[in-house]
């Protein structure tokens, strides 16, 4: 049975982390299990896995997935990989191998009741996790037009944000914008004629704009990234940390506001001598892949190896 998720840049993921028997992975977005089993399998009776994710269902079902295929029991956290220093040091837990592949699964994208897609009919909800947060809807609710004007041009890159943020000002005045449809015909209506000549979907950049706000996805990746930096110090510094030395840690990003946070983190890293670059910039996908996947043409993956220079490969 479909997972109904392909993992992106697999082959190259798993190259990088280069999974060795009793390792302890952490898979920080554990999504629909399939990069966590592919690891999970390499690491044999005496491995650990630790799963996060926001989204309860996929939290479980990678976790089921995991277990079935390797007979290794995940220990699971469901919330953000925000919080990755405090979850791992309550469980006593060093990681050696950390995996972030970003963003949203293809099977939270395809069901409407999400209402992550512009393409399908749904409540604007757009929560990874649905159990808590404000909603996409709530959002546009109660946000200034200014403030939505300054999240679609900052989080979408979308030239157009300020007449789009108008457009909904002026329509959520009438009624309240419920779904996805209704925001989707919203900023087309405020693209005008040039939604006949724009090379993608007209609300494109909004949508993801408003996902980003939604799960503060970017706040998410930056308490990440400083997470891994401060690790990475202590491990220098001889003291304890939720990473172990020569730990290796890939971060597969899909837009350039996440590709540019990474690298410029992974950078600053390796100017403080906290660590090596494994991939030279950044692995992006194959044509064949590209062709079957289309999801993949966007992902970078850098990956880079905590202050241990000798186990760079
Ligand atoms: C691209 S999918 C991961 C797919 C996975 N690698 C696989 O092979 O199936 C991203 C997953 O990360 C989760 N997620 C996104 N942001 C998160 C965060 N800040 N903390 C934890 N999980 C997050 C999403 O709910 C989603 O399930």
């Amino acid at each position: 049975m479909s997972s109904g998720h392909v993992p992106v840049l697999f082959a190259e993921t798993i190259g990088v982390l280069k999974p060795q028997s009793g390792d302890v992975y952490v898979d920080l977005t554990a999504g629909r299990g399939g990069h966590a089993t592919a690891v999970a399998q390499q690491l044999g009776p005496t491995g650990r896995v630790v799963l996060f994710d926001l989204d309860r269902g996929n939290l479980d079902y990678s976790g089921d997935r995991v277990r079935a295929a390797t007979g290794i029991e995940p220990v699971p956290v469901h919330g953000s990989f925000a919080s990755v220093a405090r979850e791992l040091d309550a469980r006593g837990i060093v990681a050696n191998l950390v995996l972030a592949d970003l963003g949203f699964a293809s099977s939270q994208v395809d069901d409407p009741a999400r209402g992550l897609s512009f393409m399908r009919e749904g409540p604007l909800d757009m929560r990874l996790d649905c159990s808590s947060g404000m909603t996409a809807r709530d959002l546009i609710a109660s946000s200034s037009e200014r403030d939505l004007a300054e999240l679609i041009a900052r989080f979408g890159e979308e030239p157009l944000a300020r007449k789009i943020a108008a457009k909904i000002a002026a329509v959520r005045a009438v009624a309240p914008i419920e779904t996805t449809a209704q925001l989707a015909d919203v900023v087309r209506d405020a693209y005008g004629s040039r939604a006949h000549t724009s090379r993608m979907h007209p609300a494109t950049k909004t949508f993801q704009a408003l996902r980003i706000a939604v799960n503060d996805e970017m706040g998410a990746l930056d308490a990440l990234l400083d997470s891994i930096h401060r690790a990475a110090q202590r491990i220098h510094d001889g003291r304890p940390s939720w990473l172990a030395p020569g730990a290796r840690v890939a971060i597969i990003g899909f837009h350039s506001l996440e590709d540019r946070l990474v690298k410029q983190a992974f950078a600053a890293m390796r100017r403080d001598g906290l660590c090596n670059e494994i991939t030279s910039g950044a692995l992006v996908c194959s044509e064949a892949e590209s062709a079957e996947n289309p999801r993949a043409r966007s992902a970078k993956l850098r990956a880079v190896m905590v202050d241990s220079p000798s186990r760079v490969a």
